[in-house]
Protein backbone atom coordinates (compact mmCIF):
# COMPACT_ATOMS: atom_id res chain seq x y z
CA UNK A 1 0.00 0.00 0.00
CA UNK A 2 1.28 3.66 -0.45
CA UNK A 3 2.55 5.39 2.58
CA UNK A 4 4.78 8.65 1.22
CA UNK A 5 3.39 11.22 -1.03
CA UNK A 6 5.79 11.49 -4.06
CA UNK A 7 7.68 14.44 -3.62
CA UNK A 8 10.37 16.55 -5.01
CA UNK A 9 11.74 19.84 -4.39
CA UNK A 10 11.59 23.16 -6.78
CA UNK A 11 13.28 26.46 -6.69
CA UNK A 12 10.69 29.32 -6.58
CA UNK A 13 12.50 31.23 -9.54
CA UNK A 14 9.76 34.02 -9.86
CA UNK A 15 6.79 35.67 -8.18
CA UNK A 16 5.06 37.96 -10.18
CA UNK A 17 1.96 40.28 -8.95
CA UNK A 18 -0.74 39.34 -11.34
CA UNK A 19 -4.23 41.00 -9.86
CA UNK A 20 -5.33 42.28 -7.10
CA UNK A 21 -4.93 39.34 -4.25
CA UNK A 22 -3.26 37.14 -6.73
CA UNK A 23 0.51 36.04 -7.42
CA UNK A 24 1.59 33.90 -10.14
CA UNK A 25 5.01 31.02 -8.91
CA UNK A 26 7.21 29.90 -11.23
CA UNK A 27 8.72 26.78 -10.30
CA UNK A 28 12.08 25.12 -11.99
CA UNK A 29 14.35 22.11 -10.86
CA UNK A 30 16.76 23.05 -8.80
CA UNK A 31 19.32 21.62 -11.06
CA UNK A 32 18.27 22.61 -14.32
CA UNK A 33 15.91 19.41 -15.47
CA UNK A 34 13.07 19.68 -17.67
CA UNK A 35 9.66 18.71 -15.29
CA UNK A 36 7.70 16.00 -15.89
CA UNK A 37 4.71 16.50 -18.50
CA UNK A 38 1.65 17.10 -17.64
CA UNK A 39 -1.97 17.73 -19.22
CA UNK A 40 -4.03 20.64 -19.04
CA UNK A 41 -6.52 21.03 -16.23
CA UNK A 42 -3.86 18.87 -13.97
CA UNK A 43 -3.20 20.44 -10.47
CA UNK A 44 0.06 19.69 -7.71
CA UNK A 45 0.17 19.48 -4.20
CA UNK A 46 2.28 22.09 -2.16
CA UNK A 47 3.81 20.84 1.37
CA UNK A 48 4.10 24.37 2.95
CA UNK A 49 5.73 25.43 5.83
CA UNK A 50 3.53 24.56 9.14
CA UNK A 51 2.78 20.89 7.82
CA UNK A 52 -0.12 22.45 5.34
CA UNK A 53 -0.49 21.06 2.08
CA UNK A 54 -2.43 22.58 -0.79
CA UNK A 55 -3.47 21.80 -4.26
CA UNK A 56 -3.12 24.27 -6.98
CA UNK A 57 -3.62 23.86 -10.69
CA UNK A 58 -1.06 23.80 -12.94
CA UNK A 59 -1.82 27.41 -15.29
CA UNK A 60 1.44 27.11 -17.81
CA UNK A 61 2.13 25.99 -21.29
CA UNK A 62 1.80 21.73 -20.81
CA UNK A 63 3.96 21.71 -23.60
CA UNK A 64 6.64 23.81 -22.03
CA UNK A 65 8.39 21.55 -19.19
CA UNK A 66 11.22 23.80 -18.45
CA UNK A 67 9.06 25.51 -15.61
CA UNK A 68 5.68 24.67 -13.69
CA UNK A 69 3.62 27.97 -13.48
CA UNK A 70 0.83 28.53 -10.17
CA UNK A 71 -1.63 31.18 -9.67
CA UNK A 72 -2.72 31.66 -5.82
CA UNK A 73 -5.22 33.98 -4.49
CA UNK A 74 -5.22 35.62 -1.30
CA UNK A 75 -8.30 34.07 0.37
CA UNK A 76 -9.75 36.37 2.83
CA UNK A 77 -10.19 34.01 5.22
CA UNK A 78 -7.32 31.86 4.82
CA UNK A 79 -6.39 28.80 6.36
CA UNK A 80 -3.03 29.25 6.15
CA UNK A 81 -2.23 27.78 2.82
CA UNK A 82 -2.91 31.00 0.61
CA UNK A 83 -1.31 33.26 3.16
CA UNK A 84 1.96 30.95 3.05
CA UNK A 85 2.34 31.02 -0.04
CA UNK A 86 1.61 35.19 -0.14
CA UNK A 87 3.53 36.27 3.40
CA UNK A 88 6.59 33.20 3.80
CA UNK A 89 7.34 31.83 -0.27
CA UNK A 90 10.02 34.04 -1.25
CA UNK A 91 12.26 33.51 -5.02
CA UNK A 92 14.69 31.49 -4.03
CA UNK A 93 13.11 28.90 -1.80
CA UNK A 94 12.53 25.43 -2.29
CA UNK A 95 8.99 24.50 -2.06
CA UNK A 96 8.08 20.58 -1.61
CA UNK A 97 5.41 19.35 -4.56
CA UNK A 98 4.25 16.72 -5.41
CA UNK A 99 3.18 14.74 -8.97
CA UNK A 100 1.08 16.23 -11.69
CA UNK A 101 -2.47 15.17 -11.06
CA UNK A 102 -4.83 15.67 -13.64
CA UNK A 103 -8.83 15.28 -12.55
CA UNK A 104 -9.96 18.27 -14.85
CA UNK A 105 -8.94 15.91 -18.10
CA UNK A 106 -10.29 17.78 -21.73
CA UNK A 107 -11.79 16.05 -23.98
CA UNK A 108 -10.26 14.86 -27.65
CA UNK A 109 -12.91 15.24 -29.70
CA UNK A 110 -14.33 18.64 -29.20
CA UNK A 111 -14.70 20.72 -32.54
CA UNK A 112 -14.66 23.65 -30.18
CA UNK A 113 -14.60 24.39 -26.28
CA UNK A 114 -16.20 26.81 -24.64
CA UNK A 115 -13.80 27.67 -21.38
CA UNK A 116 -15.63 29.55 -18.58
CA UNK A 117 -13.49 30.85 -15.37
CA UNK A 118 -14.30 32.64 -12.77
CA UNK A 119 -11.96 34.42 -10.79
CA UNK A 120 -9.36 32.02 -9.61
CA UNK A 121 -10.82 28.86 -11.90
CA UNK A 122 -8.80 30.79 -14.83
CA UNK A 123 -5.02 28.73 -13.73
CA UNK A 124 -6.51 25.27 -15.11
CA UNK A 125 -8.93 27.08 -18.40
CA UNK A 126 -5.50 29.05 -19.06
CA UNK A 127 -3.36 25.95 -19.26
CA UNK A 128 -6.26 24.49 -21.40
CA UNK A 129 -5.98 27.39 -23.65
CA UNK A 130 -2.32 26.69 -24.34
CA UNK A 131 -3.14 22.83 -25.53
CA UNK A 132 -6.20 24.21 -27.81
CA UNK A 133 -4.15 26.51 -29.39
CA UNK A 134 -1.05 24.51 -29.71
CA UNK A 135 -3.69 21.52 -31.13
CA UNK A 136 -4.60 23.75 -33.46
CA UNK A 137 -8.39 23.78 -32.17
CA UNK A 138 -11.31 26.72 -31.50
CA UNK A 139 -12.25 27.78 -28.47
CA UNK A 140 -13.90 30.92 -26.97
CA UNK A 141 -12.35 32.11 -23.08
CA UNK A 142 -14.96 33.91 -20.50
CA UNK A 143 -13.09 35.07 -17.52
CA UNK A 144 -15.51 36.58 -15.04
CA UNK A 145 -13.95 39.04 -12.65
CA UNK A 146 -14.97 41.76 -10.33
CA UNK A 147 -13.14 44.28 -12.58
CA UNK A 148 -10.06 44.59 -14.64
CA UNK A 149 -7.69 44.93 -11.60
CA UNK A 150 -8.72 41.10 -10.80
CA UNK A 151 -8.06 39.68 -14.12
CA UNK A 152 -4.83 37.62 -13.73
CA UNK A 153 -2.50 36.57 -16.78
CA UNK A 154 -3.92 39.31 -18.89
CA UNK A 155 -1.19 39.90 -20.76
CA UNK A 156 -0.20 36.38 -21.59
CA UNK A 157 -3.86 35.92 -22.25
CA UNK A 158 -4.43 38.13 -24.80
CA UNK A 159 -1.47 36.81 -26.49
CA UNK A 160 -2.41 33.63 -26.51
CA UNK A 161 -6.32 33.83 -27.32
CA UNK A 162 -7.31 34.37 -30.88
CA UNK A 163 -8.62 37.77 -31.47
CA UNK A 164 -12.14 37.85 -30.72
CA UNK A 165 -12.28 34.95 -28.42
CA UNK A 166 -11.13 36.16 -25.05
CA UNK A 167 -14.25 37.62 -23.27
CA UNK A 168 -13.85 39.48 -20.24
CA UNK A 169 -17.09 39.83 -17.86
CA UNK A 170 -16.82 42.63 -15.05
CA UNK A 171 -19.60 41.83 -12.30
CA UNK A 172 -17.78 45.01 -9.83
CA UNK A 173 -18.80 41.90 -6.98
CA UNK A 174 -22.54 41.18 -7.68
CA UNK A 175 -22.82 38.07 -9.94
CA UNK A 176 -26.20 39.33 -11.84
CA UNK A 177 -24.32 41.95 -13.29
CA UNK A 178 -21.94 39.68 -14.86
CA UNK A 179 -21.99 37.13 -17.77
CA UNK A 180 -25.42 35.74 -18.75
CA UNK A 181 -24.19 31.93 -18.33
CA UNK A 182 -27.71 30.46 -18.79
CA UNK A 183 -28.10 32.38 -22.34
CA UNK A 184 -23.97 31.54 -23.18
CA UNK A 185 -25.39 27.76 -22.78
CA UNK A 186 -28.70 28.18 -23.77
CA UNK A 187 -28.25 25.84 -26.80
CA UNK A 188 -26.18 22.71 -26.54
CA UNK A 189 -24.17 23.05 -29.36
CA UNK A 190 -23.00 19.41 -30.95
CA UNK A 191 -19.76 18.53 -30.67
CA UNK A 192 -18.73 21.42 -28.49
CA UNK A 193 -17.19 21.01 -24.74
CA UNK A 194 -17.73 23.27 -22.25
CA UNK A 195 -15.26 23.68 -18.81
CA UNK A 196 -15.55 25.68 -15.86
CA UNK A 197 -14.00 26.37 -12.79
CA UNK A 198 -14.66 29.02 -9.94
CA UNK A 199 -16.17 29.78 -6.87
CA UNK A 200 -19.19 27.77 -5.56
CA UNK A 201 -21.74 29.96 -6.89
CA UNK A 202 -20.59 30.38 -10.06
CA UNK A 203 -19.98 26.88 -10.01
CA UNK A 204 -23.94 25.89 -9.75
CA UNK A 205 -24.56 28.73 -12.08
CA UNK A 206 -22.63 27.20 -14.84
CA UNK A 207 -23.61 23.92 -13.86
CA UNK A 208 -27.27 24.82 -14.12
CA UNK A 209 -26.67 26.49 -17.24
CA UNK A 210 -25.20 23.04 -19.26
CA UNK A 211 -27.70 20.83 -17.02
CA UNK A 212 -29.35 19.99 -20.62
CA UNK A 213 -25.83 19.68 -22.49
CA UNK A 214 -24.68 15.78 -22.92
CA UNK A 215 -23.00 15.16 -19.56
CA UNK A 216 -19.60 13.68 -21.39
CA UNK A 217 -19.30 17.58 -22.95
CA UNK A 218 -19.57 19.01 -19.47
CA UNK A 219 -16.55 19.20 -17.24
CA UNK A 220 -15.45 20.88 -14.05
CA UNK A 221 -13.45 21.05 -11.23
CA UNK A 222 -14.40 22.62 -7.77
CA UNK A 223 -12.18 24.20 -5.48
CA UNK A 224 -14.29 23.24 -2.25
CA UNK A 225 -17.04 20.86 -1.68
CA UNK A 226 -20.06 22.58 -2.82
CA UNK A 227 -22.10 24.31 0.30
CA UNK A 228 -25.18 22.55 -0.63
CA UNK A 229 -23.63 18.76 0.25
CA UNK A 230 -21.86 19.29 3.48
CA UNK A 231 -19.32 16.36 3.50
CA UNK A 232 -19.55 14.98 7.68
CA UNK A 233 -22.14 13.08 6.77
CA UNK A 234 -20.38 9.56 7.75
CA UNK A 235 -23.97 7.88 8.89
CA UNK A 236 -23.71 4.03 9.24
CA UNK A 237 -21.24 1.51 10.52
CA UNK A 238 -19.61 -1.13 7.49
CA UNK A 239 -16.97 -3.22 6.80
CA UNK A 240 -14.48 -3.07 4.41
CA UNK A 241 -12.04 -5.78 3.09
CA UNK A 242 -9.03 -5.01 1.42
CA UNK A 243 -7.92 -7.95 -0.85
CA UNK A 244 -4.89 -7.15 -1.46
CA UNK A 245 -3.60 -7.18 2.22
CA UNK A 246 -6.13 -9.21 3.23
CA UNK A 247 -7.15 -7.31 6.47
CA UNK A 248 -10.54 -6.95 7.48
CA UNK A 249 -11.71 -3.25 8.83
CA UNK A 250 -14.47 -1.80 10.62
CA UNK A 251 -15.31 1.50 9.44
CA UNK A 252 -17.58 3.15 12.34
CA UNK A 253 -20.56 5.61 11.53
CA UNK A 254 -18.57 8.67 12.66
CA UNK A 255 -15.64 7.60 10.40
CA UNK A 256 -14.26 8.00 6.88
CA UNK A 257 -12.94 5.18 5.00
CA UNK A 258 -9.23 6.53 5.20
CA UNK A 259 -9.54 7.37 8.67
CA UNK A 260 -10.48 3.76 9.59
CA UNK A 261 -7.33 2.58 7.28
CA UNK A 262 -5.15 4.60 9.09
CA UNK A 263 -6.08 3.71 12.60
CA UNK A 264 -4.28 -0.05 11.47
CA UNK A 265 -1.19 1.37 10.77
CA UNK A 266 -1.76 1.23 6.94
CA UNK A 267 -2.05 4.90 4.87
CA UNK A 268 -3.78 5.73 1.44
CA UNK A 269 -2.56 9.06 -0.10
CA UNK A 270 -4.96 11.69 0.39
CA UNK A 271 -4.78 15.25 0.00
CA UNK A 272 -8.13 17.37 0.01
CA UNK A 273 -9.86 15.04 2.17
CA UNK A 274 -13.19 16.58 0.45
CA UNK A 275 -14.09 14.51 -2.27
CA UNK A 276 -12.04 16.89 -5.02
CA UNK A 277 -8.88 16.10 -6.04
CA UNK A 278 -8.52 12.04 -6.38
CA UNK A 279 -5.48 11.38 -4.41
CA UNK A 280 -7.25 9.13 -2.62
CA UNK A 281 -8.92 6.95 -5.60
CA UNK A 282 -9.14 3.41 -4.89
CA UNK A 283 -10.42 0.50 -7.19
CA UNK A 284 -13.32 -1.44 -5.23
CA UNK A 285 -14.21 -4.96 -6.37
CA UNK A 286 -17.34 -5.59 -5.00
CA UNK A 287 -19.89 -4.13 -2.70
CA UNK A 288 -21.89 -1.00 -3.60
CA UNK A 289 -20.52 2.45 -2.83
CA UNK A 290 -22.46 5.31 -1.98
CA UNK A 291 -20.04 8.65 -4.02
CA UNK A 292 -19.83 11.11 -2.45
CA UNK A 293 -16.97 12.98 -4.36
CA UNK A 294 -17.09 15.48 -6.84
CA UNK A 295 -14.56 14.49 -9.34
CA UNK A 296 -15.21 10.64 -10.52
CA UNK A 297 -17.14 10.52 -13.75
CA UNK A 298 -19.81 7.36 -14.32
CA UNK A 299 -17.39 5.18 -16.00
CA UNK A 300 -14.95 5.45 -12.72
CA UNK A 301 -17.58 5.22 -10.32
CA UNK A 302 -18.11 1.39 -11.82
CA UNK A 303 -15.13 0.26 -10.72
CA UNK A 304 -13.39 2.93 -8.22
CA UNK A 305 -14.56 5.27 -4.96
CA UNK A 306 -12.36 7.78 -3.17
CA UNK A 307 -12.19 6.64 0.25
CA UNK A 308 -11.98 10.33 1.77
CA UNK A 309 -15.43 10.78 1.53
CA UNK A 310 -17.21 8.24 -0.38
CA UNK A 311 -18.70 5.25 1.64
CA UNK A 312 -20.47 1.36 1.70
CA UNK A 313 -24.77 1.86 0.85
CA UNK A 314 -24.27 -1.78 2.54
CA UNK A 315 -22.37 -3.71 5.06
CA UNK A 316 -19.51 -4.83 3.02
CA UNK A 317 -17.20 -3.14 0.61
CA UNK A 318 -14.14 -4.59 -1.26
CA UNK A 319 -11.39 -2.67 -1.98
CA UNK A 320 -8.19 -3.37 -3.85
CA UNK A 321 -5.82 -2.27 -1.86
S1 LIG B 1 -8.14 13.12 -0.77
FE1 LIG B 1 -8.85 14.33 -2.44
S2 LIG B 1 -10.48 13.14 -3.21
FE2 LIG B 1 -9.89 12.07 -1.44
Amino acid sequence: MSTAPDTKKLRVQAIRWQAQGICSYELVDPDGHALEPYEAGAHVDLYLPGGIVRSYSLAGDPSDNSHWLLGVLLEAKSLGGSSAMHKKVRVGDLLEVGTARNAFRMANAAKHSILIAGGIGITPLKSMAHALKSAGATFDLHYCARGPNHVAFMQELQALVPQGHLHLHFDGGEPSKGLDIANLLKVAVPDTHVYFCGPAGFMRACAEASSHWPKEAVHCEHFKAPETKPLDLPDGAFEVHLVKSGATIQVGPDQTIVRAIELTGRRVPTSCLSGLCGACKVEYVAGEVDHRDYILNDDERTHCMTVCVSRAKGKTLSLNL
